[in-house]
């Protein structure tokens, strides 16, 4: 799996550093507010789990898996729900954490979802920021790194469904996205 690296475009020591400014962030914007954590699977499974672990105030936390990619490095535009939340979101302050925004459909369609389940506020943290791929006009409140236009691993990003386990963000070398 190493040796499929082509570059490494964030480290482990800048995710931290980032997860621990976001985590800082969020636990003094929330304090004494019911704050419901909701990650975005699979992607954001490492993210979520780090940030989490850096907010000092308590919250409450569920998971929603989509789906809008299948086994392409492209975006089909089509946010599939394949599990939703189990928790009532009903005058709580909802922040959803996404591994990466590069479209932005994936978080429209799920705050549009939220929205419409009376929540007292929806706001975003991504880990990851790809501003140049934008197809709606939509920001996360909380921002990560900002990311060139390349398709990259690691930190819960996947190519087919592999290399989510990297602990630094990559790119891959060309010959692993030739037959795709
Ligand atoms: P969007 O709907 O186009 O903003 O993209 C949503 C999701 O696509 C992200 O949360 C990622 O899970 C996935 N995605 C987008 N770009 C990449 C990439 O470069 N590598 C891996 N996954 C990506
Ligand atoms: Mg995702």
């Amino acid at each position: 799996m190493m040796g499929d690296i082509e570059e490494i475009l964030v480290s482990r020591e800048q995710i931290r550093e980032m997860t621990r400014g976001l985590g800082k962030r969020i636990s003094e914007d929330y304090e004494g507010c019911d704050l419901i954590v909701v990650g975005v699977l699979k992607g954001s499974f490492i993210f979520l789990a780090d940030l989490m672990r850096e907010i000092t105030i308590p919250a409450d936390m569920d998971l929603i898996a989509v789906s809008s990619y299948g086994a392409s490095t492209k975006s089909s535009g089509v946010v599939r729900i394949i599990k939703d939340i189990d928790i009532d979101i009903e005058g709580k302050h909802v922040l959803i954490v996404e591994d990466l925004v590069d479209t932005g459909l994936t978080l429209n369609h799920l705050k549009e979802l939220f929205g419409t389940r009376n929540p007292k506020s929806v706001k975003v943290c991504a880990a990851f920021d790809k501003p140049s791929r934008r197809k709606v006009d939509i920001e996360a409140e909380y921002k990560g790194i900002e990311v060139p236009d390349k398709f990259i691993v690691g930190y819960g990003l996947d190519y087919a469904g592999k290399y989510r386990n990297l602990p630094d963000v990559c790119t891959l070398k060309k010959e692993i996205y030739s037959n795709s």
